[in-house]
């Protein structure tokens, strides 16, 4: 008889609640075990989770931040326009910054000239970047209008034709990342997956949701396994709405999937990676960091940032997402206005330092911080 990947698990007895990623214990997954480690191509992967790219978020101090925490296999760049790589625009550069802790990196690009795109890749690759990600799923129609992101799911011949044209171009290895298709009366993903594994692609990382849905509904794990099912040998990512243990159990168990990327929940707890490495190294989980641990990431962020833009532009660039880990962290709301305020490293440094004395408005400086809420873009997708 055929075993599964997944028959040690004793699903029953594992209730959601107790795989909490807060829990400190958690039940070790005996199942993802037979999971093989994580491999692009030629580039073996530390571990099975994985940094999705949310534009303007994940950039290279945040990447930082959360690579010393631990637990991240891969990370990846905001979707960077190749054209705009080729013209070595400044907006496309700054967005390929990266540093010696920020490895394995893959860069991901957008475009729907298979000529531009190779070359982009080309021009990557003989940088030193460790992989390159192609863009299919960004719902927005400032891209897909373009040709690029989410539509090239409407057009079966000619992006297969693109996506090869980037593999041959480049010895490194090239993934794709996809939603399930445009619509539910058009869900591609697995016919692309399979004619994507035919032209060496060595990675699909697939986010649950049609284009149509954008953020909305809820994550198809059920379309993510056809996915799994549809290739034979390349790794397929599961993604969409992982925020807790419990979540990512569900994610491979209910799919197959080889890896996770995490986006979203990488912001509200960047201790994530380093709590799921434990939970499937050890099946124990240390508990994320608290008030003061939170602060001085904050702290370390904003430092990376000034590396990367000098200390004005990175006061000013760092108060929307300080802004965030400010409210997860019950400050209260004078001293986060006060934060907001800052115009000088100084002044930023010094509401920062008065946030720390203070502690938070209700809870204590050493337990679990709540939830951060993520705005995504909400509303018709033609408005984003
Ligand atoms: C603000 C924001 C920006 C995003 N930017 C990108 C992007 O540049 N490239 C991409 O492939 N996906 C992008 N995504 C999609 C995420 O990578 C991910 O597929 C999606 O958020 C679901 O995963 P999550 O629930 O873990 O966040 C973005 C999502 C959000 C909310």
């Amino acid at each position: 008889m055929e075993t599964s990947l997944h028959d040690n698990l004793p699903i029953a007895s594992q209730g959601a609640s107790s795989l909490d990623s807060r829990s400190a214990e958690v039940p070790f997954p005996t199942f993802m075990r037979k999971i093989p480690p994580l491999q692009y191509g030629s580039l073996s992967l530390k571990t099975r989770f994985l940094l999705a790219p949310l534009a303007g978020y994940t950039n290279l101090p945040f990447r930082r931040i959360v690579r010393e925490l631990g637990g991240v296999g891969l990370a990846t760049t905001d979707l960077v326009n190749a054209r705009g790589l080729l013209t070595e625009n400044p907006g496309s550069t700054f967005l390929i910054s990266t540093a010696p802790d920020d490895s394995p990196l893959s860069v991901q690009i957008f475009g729907n000239e298979p000529s531009v795109m190779a070359e982009a890749a080309q021009y990557l690759e003989a940088r030193g970047y460790a992989s390159i990600d192609i863009n299919m799923g960004c719902p927005v129609d400032r891209i897909t209008k373009g040709g690029a992101g989410a539509s090239m799911m409407c057009r079966v011949d000619q992006t297969i034709g693109l996506v090869q044209c980037v593999v041959e171009a480049v010895r490194i290895p090239v993934t794709v990342k996809m939603r399930l298709g445009w619509d539910e009366t058009q869900l591609t993903a697995p016919r692309f997956a399979r004619e994507f594994e035919q032209v060496g692609v060595a990675a699909i990382t697939i986010h649950g949701r049609t284009r149509a849905q954008g953020f909305s509904g809820t994550v198809d794990r059920d379309g993510i396994r056809q996915v799994v099912a549809a290739v034979d040998r390349i790794p397929v990512i599961g993604n969409g709405d992982i925020r807790s243990i419990a979540d990512a159990e569900r994610m491979f168990r209910e799919t197959g999937c080889q890896g996770i990327a995490i986006g979203r929940g990488a912001l509200a707890n960047p201790w994530f990676f380093r709590q799921l490495s434990e939970w499937e190294t050890t099946g124990t989980v240390t508990p994320p960091g608290g008030f003061d641990d939170r602060l001085s990431l904050l702290h370390r962020q904003f430092l990376h940032l000034e590396e990367l833009l000098g200390a004005h532009k990175a006061v000013s660039s760092f108060r929307k997402m300080g802004h965030w880990y400010l409210k997860s962290m019950r400050v209260r709301s004078a001293l986060r206005h006060q934060f907001q305020m800052s115009k000088t490293k100084p002044e930023l440094l010094a509401s920062l330092e008065m946030i720390r004395q203070t502690g938070p408005a209700q809870g204590d400086r050493h337990g679990t911080l709540d939830d951060m809420h993520i705005p995504v873009p909400a509303g018709p997708n033609e408005r984003w």
